[in-house]
């Protein structure tokens, strides 16, 4: 209420003086009237001797002298500024548009900021500048029950970009996971994020993601703490917790125990039910989002492992046909060459397949192999 009194008085302030204003300037013109028609009154005599236009003017010799040469000197100056402003301005406009777009996008990239950090906090699960993280979650089942707490895993999004396309990323905006603790946020979905403040955000993600190869390195760094696979891609450490056999299983898993990327990197938050909240049950068993891959269940879609591969490297498309008898939805990311990531700030100056972002071809093969002998 107070605030709203503030207002009221601001608003009684400014009509006041206003008002001030009105009355000055209604006054001040009736004046200029009255002395108008009063000096008009003073006018007597005839027209020959008042007429305005009866003064005499210059001479021919000053019209076509002084005065010529100062009226020509004007255009001559006039004509110069013009020919030398237009060019310049003509040289500084694509400048001038092109800081605008720039200025525009940082706009973009700080407005998304806000929303990632403040309004939507979306920090508080996926962590500051998206390295990932884990959220509080209660489950409850089918009819709504109380079943558990859990911790579950917010992937990391500083490489998001890079497995799915920018469309991609606004779908799971607009309509969040289902049953997980991602809520929807896209007024699409009943959210309560507008279509420019989605398109804020992922300006904001856009300006995070990691240089491919830092996100590969650290990857690599990863496998040789969980697994360091030999010739062979089995694995040759006995990790403490994972006990992975082959980098083909350490990928599927890539991040369980440890937290590594909240698990960005692995299949088995889609595909094994459980797995993302420290529960998981059969491995690729399908979960919440992936379909079962055991059991040769994707054999069904894909007969040879360069098929799956290729599914795999590309990821899916919405309304693109895949396998046998596969529609993508656009949610199975692609972990290799994926043609509608984002290509890498870093790709031309590392001479790396600039859409080879997650996974390298040999990462692709070994996690496919031990999906196939699921
Ligand atoms: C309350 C926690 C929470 C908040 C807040 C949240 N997310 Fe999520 N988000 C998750 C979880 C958990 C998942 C993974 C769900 C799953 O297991 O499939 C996820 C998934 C995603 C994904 C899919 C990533 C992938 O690789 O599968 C994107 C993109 C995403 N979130 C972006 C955002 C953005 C942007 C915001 C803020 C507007 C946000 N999230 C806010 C918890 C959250
Ligand atoms: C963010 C969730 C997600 C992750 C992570 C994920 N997938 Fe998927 N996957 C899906 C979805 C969803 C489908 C179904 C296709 C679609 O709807 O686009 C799918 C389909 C598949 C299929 C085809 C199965 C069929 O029967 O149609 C294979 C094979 C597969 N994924 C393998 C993998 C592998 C290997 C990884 C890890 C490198 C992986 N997925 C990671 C969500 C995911």
């Amino acid at each position: 209420m107070p605030v709203l009194a503030n207002h009221a008085v601001l608003a009684t302030a400014a009509s006041a003086i206003g008002g001030v204003i009105a009355v000055v300037l209604i006054g001040g013109f009736f004046i200029a009237v009255v002395a108008n028609m009063r000096k008009g009154r003073a006018e007597v005599g005839s027209e020959l001797e008042l007429a305005a236009n009866r003064k005499p003017y210059l001479s021919d010799e000053e019209l076509e002298g002084s005065k010529l040469d100062r009226t020509l000197g004007f255009g001559l100056v006039l004509l110069i500024v013009i020919a030398v402003a237009l060019p310049i301005y003509w040289l500084a406009e694509p400048g001038r548009q092109s800081g605008a777009v720039e200025q525009f996008d940082k706009e973009f990239v700080s407005r998304g900021q806000t929303i990632y950090d403040v309004k939507a906090k979306c920090s508080d699960c996926h962590g500051p500048k998206g390295v990932g993280g884990v959220k509080d979650y209660t489950l409850l089942n089918a009819n709504g029950d109380f079943v558990k707490q859990v911790s579950w895993k917010a992937p990391a999004l500083n490489t998001v970009l890079y497995r799915y396309s920018k469309d991609e990323v606004k779908y799971v905006l607009n309509f969040g996971r289902q049953n997980t603790p991602m809520p929807a946020w896209g007024a699409l979905g009943g959210g309560p994020l507008t279509e420019q403040q989605l398109d804020n955000v992922i300006a904001y993600l856009y300006s995070i993601q990691l240089p491919a190869t830092d996100s590969q390195d650290a990857l690599q760094k990863e496998i040789d703490t969980v697994c360091r696979p030999d010739a062979n891609n089995n694995c040759t450490i006995d990790d403490p917790q994972g006990h992975w056999k082959t980098l083909g299983e350490a990928l599927f898993n890539m991040g369980e125990f440890d937290g590594f990327a909240a698990g960005a990197y692995s299949c088995a938050r889609c595909h094994t039910a459980g797995w993302s909240y420290g529960d998981p049950q059969v491995a690729g068993g399908g979960g919440q989002l992936g379909f079962n891959l055991t059991n040769g269940s994707e054999r069904r879609q894909f007969e040879t492992a360069d098929q799956q591969q290729v599914f795999v490297s590309l990821g899916s498309e919405l309304g693109k046909p895949y396998g046998h008898g596969g529609i993508g939805d656009g949610q199975m990311p692609g972990f290799g060459v994926n043609p509608t990531a984002l290509i890498p700030k870093d790709a031309a100056a590392t001479g790396m397949n600039p859409a080879q972002t997650m996974y390298t071809q040999d990462q692709i093969d070994a996690v496919v192999a031990y999906e196939r002998s699921l």
